[in-house]
């Protein structure tokens, strides 16, 4: 089968940079543009990031063009407390060798799939932000993609940053909002925060098979997830760290890992108890179903994939 042609929008923590890991040296993925923005760190700081792990991946040679530095209204939020100061949990990484390209990430999401119309898959991790921005400017974008795919929103209303909401959409819930209103279910489908901590939790048997393969980008998994260790151990209560984007990429290279999934009508709260919150309507008089809410992946099929992948040999 053909790698997948992708676009992928991140704020490049430790969970996307394996995202990122996956996306280029599955050989399931070939990754034609990154877009950063603000998220669990500043734009610029998402970027560094994601040039150091397409790096570890064997990559220096794919696009990576810096979005939005801020939410749509709301003031910026890092996450520092579980991905570390500097987003891969303060390991002191060395500088990447390449830089970001020119031109502004909401270009190239508008630019990209209007070059293959019908041919990109989009990957979103992070806040969607850059995404709105690009629905502002062009509401058809998501009719230009193959398909979007978003680690977004928790469907069980089971949160991480707030007791009901998932960081992606609570950091911009106004950008959350114009997504929603934009997609159609047989487009977007999201895999919420609920499918990682049920389904891609890696346990203290996982953490130690990544450093008894002892590889570079296992090695690079295992020491930029520390911090989302101990965020596990102290404020969510998982065995091990989850790891949210890795389990989305996943489902967008192979579709046939997802276990259980629904279509609805979603909207967003931007209420100040409930910001972020899915408001999840499946009522007979709903709307038509706006997103594809996967709700359960094969853990097996998916750390296969995972231990797969960073078990190769240094590029
Ligand atoms: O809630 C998990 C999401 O928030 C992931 O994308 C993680 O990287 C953070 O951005
Ligand atoms: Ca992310």
């Amino acid at each position: 089968m053909p790698a997948l042609p992708l676009i992928i929008d991140t704020d490049t923590g430790s969970d996307d940079a394996v995202a990122l890991l996956l996306a280029a040296a599955s050989g399931l993925g070939d990754i034609r543009a990154v877009t950063t923005v603000a998220g669990n760190v500043p734009v610029a700081v998402a970027a560094r990031n994601a040039l150091i792990s397409l790096e570890t991946a064997g990559r220096t040679d794919i696009p990576v063009h810096l979005g939005c530095d801020g939410p749509m209204l709301r003031e910026a939020s890092g996450a520092p407390e579980v991905h570390g100061a500097d987003g891969m949990g303060d390991t002191g990484l060395p500088d990447p060798s390449t830089a970001p390209r020119d031109g502004h990430a909401v270009e190239a999401l508008l630019s990209y799939p209007r070059r293959h119309p019908g041919e990109l898959t989009l990957v979103t991790l992070a806040p969607l932000t850059n995404i709105a921005a690009a629905l502002l400017l062009d509401p058809e974008l998501f009719t230009r993609y193959r398909h979007v795919y978003c680690m977004a929103g928790a469907a069980d209303l089971v949160g991480n940053v707030s007791p009901t909401a998932e960081f992606n959409v609570w950091a911009d819930p106004e950008a959350a909002r114009i997504v929603t209103r934009a997609a159609s279910a047989d487009k977007v489908t999201w895999i919420g925060w609920d499918v990682s901590r049920k389904d891609a939790v890696m346990t203290p048997v996982d953490q130690q098979r990544l450093v008894e393969l002892g590889t570079p980008m296992a090695t690079f998994t295992h020491r930029i997830n520390r911090t989302v260790a101990d965020f596990a151990r102290n404020v969510t209560g998982l065995a091990g760290y989850d790891l949210p984007d890795p389990i989305a990429m996943a489902v967008a290279l192979d579709p046939a890992l997802i276990t259980e999934q629904e279509q609805a009508h979603v909207q967003i709260s931007v209420a100040d108890e409930t910001r972020g919150q899915l408001i999840i309507d499946r009522r007979v008089s709903a709307p038509a179903p706006n997103l594809t809410l996967v709700r359960r992946v094969a853990e097996a099929g998916f750390k296969k994939l995972l231990f797969d992948t960073v078990a190769a040999p240094a590029s």
